[in-house]
């Protein structure tokens, strides 16, 4: 959910620029010999040093990389089955109304690409691979993203706009964009705002970045994106740092009238050997093919390469907050706060900036021991009012959501609702699970988050009613003229029990008051923060506020980031394709499989064609989130507006508890005077129950647009609460699959 995290600690490492030769002084087709020459020389003198080159010097060499066709259309062909399974994928075409993002078709655009490879009609492989790049960032899902080969060798950087922050003079008035650096007390002068960028207004420059780039439905989300906060201090924008080329230098003129220009230069990114690379053929020979010995990243080396910017957690700068009562973890993505000052001796605060931690397999148990230390101490201090710092917050652990929900409203039973593309792969995939022995089935289910969503041993409905058979699951539902499974709750994780459940089945009640709790987000919030925000939301009739955006008056949309409640990476599908088709026995249906949607799965070729194939394969959004009160619209593609919204002021960038304060002044002191002005939206009270989401003994005909028939006979066993759905799971190892720890399942 934010830019290149990973580059902003890399390109801490010694950068000593290397004399940069000048892209003029000689023809394009010897730039990347420049290059290799340079790195050469340089890394006999300093193995240890980062090279670095122009930026224009770069993009000559990067330019002057031929485009093969006939692997440029294996690599779409691929690509195409991938995003098969992107559950987004019509509604992305022709998006209703409340969406506020252009339309994308990401097959048709991909069919135009192969078509333009096949016709040898692009310039080269990065103008080829571009275009993939931009196709994908176009649908603005954090959980949809494939950054192909050729961008695995350089990364872009400018310093220019890397402390630049969008902040007002109070919290109500406009914003204007300046250095960071320029509030420091000990700066003498008054901050000057930047007024342009490359002689362009700056405002609409970067919110017009935002746009083609950021990886958030929400415009204000996107404009939030660029900048770093307290709690996601590596956040940045893509004229800082960005595998695209987006031009020579950066030229601000400030509203004093003063200029200041910088070039933009080109880093080799670690690991890649590009020391033999004398010319375009010999780049794409090393770097965009699969079998190359010479050029590849070490495996060492390769887990460096910054390629997965959607789908890292934020970590919070600890040093800005102030001492906490609870704290999960060094990383400290959740943390509580007791406030300090007069008027707030009733307030504590809970700061969550992710749910996941990098590698921690007891991430999830120490999370739900964090919030109920949290919980019972604030009940000991007699706390009332509770904000919930969800700002950065880009998701994780799917559970984590649910768990910090029962933790707050243990009476009230989570509603959820999913469903994915019913793709021909995936209804393949779900018949041949079927056929295996039931231990089989069991221990599969328990380990992969894929399999768990495509099997009726221990999936219910939204309504709570498990499956029977997995022809239930796909029997389809329309919508939008396109085929998706049938909709199904959440699956439970096995080895862990959800507050609620196992012996967790009697959590103390409830502590806040729904009208005493508020949610403060920057818009960024995405995945499982767009899970747990939604329970609050329509379930408890919590309000939301949101801090930032552009600088404009008017409401801003709380939840902002993907909605939808499950990413894929490709290299999970592609195994479980390549395992499903080694299951069937018979040679007929295998052969048939093989040449189908399925074999090029299994083959993964896109995976082995993109920029880091281990730690960044690709990956789609799985399952569509709907609200209670719409079976028909993803999550995704509705308006969520916050209820009040106000501006970062300068000292709120590295203090949270002025963050907080201010939310408390806004939410229940004078919402009148705090929120900016046109920002108030009355929390909506009329959301109603979805008739395909209401009990099914009550008669009510469900899904007018779907063609799946349920039964309407008498159903008088209660739908099963979260509590009752009891983890029955066994932990044995997976068959087809090796068992993965529990922090890596469910992600995001
Ligand atoms: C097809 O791709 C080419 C090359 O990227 C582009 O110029 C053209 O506008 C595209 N056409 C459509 C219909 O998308
Ligand atoms: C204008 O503002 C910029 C940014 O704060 C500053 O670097 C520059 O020195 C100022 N120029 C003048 C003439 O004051
Ligand atoms: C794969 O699924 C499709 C669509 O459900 C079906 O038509 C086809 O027969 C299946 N293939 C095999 C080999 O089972
Ligand atoms: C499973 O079968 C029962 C009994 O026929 C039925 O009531 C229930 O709705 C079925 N489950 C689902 C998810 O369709
Ligand atoms: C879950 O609860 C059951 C009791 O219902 C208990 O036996 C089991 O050990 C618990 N598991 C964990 C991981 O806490
Ligand atoms: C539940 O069981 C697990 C595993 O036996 C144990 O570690 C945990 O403390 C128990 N939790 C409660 C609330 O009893
Ligand atoms: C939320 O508001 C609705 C509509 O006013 C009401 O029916 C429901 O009981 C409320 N839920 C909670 C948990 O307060
Ligand atoms: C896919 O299989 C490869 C090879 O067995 C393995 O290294 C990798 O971890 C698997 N990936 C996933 C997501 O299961
Ligand atoms: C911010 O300043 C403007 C202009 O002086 C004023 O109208 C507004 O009330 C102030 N906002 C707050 C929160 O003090
Ligand atoms: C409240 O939500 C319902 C259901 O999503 C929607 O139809 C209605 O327009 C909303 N009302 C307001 C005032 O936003």
């Amino acid at each position: 959910m934010f830019w290149w995290p990973l580059l902003v600690a890399l390109l801490g490492v010694s950068a000593i620029p290397v004399p940069q030769s000048s892209s003029t002084t000689e023809p394009t087709s010897t730039a990347c010999a420049q290059i290799s020459r340079a790195v050469r020389s340089l890394l006999t003198s300093n193995p240890f040093v980062t090279p670095t080159f122009t930026a224009s010097l770069a993009f000559d060499c990067l330019s002057s990389v031929p485009n093969r066709p006939q692997p440029a259309v294996k690599l779409v062909q691929s690509l195409k089955a991938f995003t098969q399974w992107q559950s987004t994928l019509t509604f992305l075409k022709a998006p209703p109304q409340s969406y506020m993002l252009p339309p994308i078709d990401i097959q048709g655009n991909l069919d135009n690409i192969s078509a333009t490879a096949s016709a040898g009609e692009f310039s080269g492989e990065y103008d080829f691979q571009a275009s993939i790049l931009r196709t994908f960032l176009a649908a603005h899902d954090g959980h949809f993203l494939f950054i192909p080969d050729v961008f695995k060798v350089f990364t872009f950087s400018n310093p220019l706009l890397e402390d630049v922050v969008s902040v007002s003079s109070n919290g109500t008035s406009l914003p204007k964009l300046y250095h960071y650096s320029t509030f420091q007390a000990s700066m003498s002068t008054t901050p000057v705002a930047i007024a342009k960028i490359n002689g362009q207004d700056a405002t609409s420059f970067l919110a017009g970045l935002g746009s083609v780039f950021g990886l958030a439905q929400d415009v204000d989300a996107q404009w939030n994106m660029m900048f770093s906060i307290y709690s996601n201090p590596s956040g940045g924008n893509p004229l800082s740092f960005f595998p695209l080329f987006l031009g020579p230098s950066l030229t601000l003129t400030y509203e004093n009238g003063s200029t200041q220009t910088q070039q933009t230069v080109a880093t080799l990114n670690p690991g890649v050997d590009f020391s033999n690379i004398a010319s375009g053929d010999d780049f794409y020979d090393a770097f965009c093919n699969p079998g190359a010995t010479t050029g590849t990243p070490t495996a060492s080396s390769a887990d460096l390469v910054p390629t997965k910017p959607g789908l890292k957690r934020r970590l919070p700068a600890l040093t800005d907050y102030p001492p906490p009562v609870v704290q999960n973890s060094d990383e400290g993505t959740t943390m509580g706060f007791f406030v300090d000052g007069s008027g707030f001796e009733d307030v504590a605060v809970l700061a969550i900036s992710a749910f996941a931690e990098e590698t921690d397999p007891l991430y999830l148990f120490k999370f739900q021991e964090a919030v109920q230390s949290f919980l019972s101490q604030s009940r000991a201090a007699k706390k009332q009012r509770l904000v919930i710092d969800l700002t950065s917050n880009g998701g994780g652990i799917i559970i984590a959501g649910f768990e910090l929900f029962a933790q707050l409203f243990p009476d009230i039973d989570p509603f959820n609702a999913n469903n994915m593309r019913l793709t021909e792969s995936l209804a393949n995939i779900s018949q041949i699970l079927a056929a295996q022995p039931i231990q089989d089935q069991n221990a599969e289910v328990a380990v992969s988050g894929l399999l768990s969503n495509l099997s009726p041993l221990d999936l219910s409905d939204p309504q709570g009613d498990k499956f029977n058979t997995t022809d239930e699951i796909l029997t389809p539902v329309t919508l939008q003229g396109d085929q998706f499974t049938a909709y199904i709750r959440q699956p439970a994780v096995a080895g862990f029990n959800l507050t609620g459940t196992g012996n967790r089945s009697n959590p103390p009640p409830a502590l806040f008051k729904p009208e005493n709790v508020v949610l403060l987000t920057d818009g960024t919030c995405g995945s499982t923060c767009t899970i747990f925000s939604y329970l609050m939301i329509f379930q408890a009739n919590v309000t939301t506020i949101s801090v930032g955006g552009r600088p404009q008056v008017g409401p801003m949309q709380s939840v902002g980031g993907v909605e939808g409640s499950q990413v894929l990476q490709f290299s999970e599908i592609s195994n479980v394709s390549a395992s499903a088709i080694n299951l069937v026995s018979d040679q007929v249906q295998s052969e048939k499989l093989l040449s189908g949607e399925l074999g090029v799965l299994a083959e993964g070729y896109a995976i082995q064609r993109s920029a880091n194939p281990v730690t960044s394969p690709g990956s789609i959004n799985f399952r569509n989130a709907f609200a209670p009160s719409d079976s028909k619209t993803p999550l995704q593609f509705l308006y969520e507006p916050a209820n009040c919204r106000f501006f970062y002021t300068p000292q709120m960038i590295n203090t949270p508890e002025l963050v907080w304060k201010y939310a408390v002044g806004a939410t229940w002191t004078d919402a009148a005077h705090f929120c900016v002005q046109g920002s108030r939206v009355q929390a909506n009270t009329t959301r109603g129950l979805d008739p395909a989401f209401r009990a099914k003994n009550n008669g009510a005909e469900g899904n007018d647009g779907s063609t799946q028939t349920e039964g309407s006979e008498d159903n008088n066993e209660k739908p099963k609460s979260s509590a009752e759905r009891g983890l029955k799971r066994g932990t044995t190892k997976g068959l087809w699959l090796p068992a993965i720890a529990l922090a890596t399942l469910l992600l995001f």
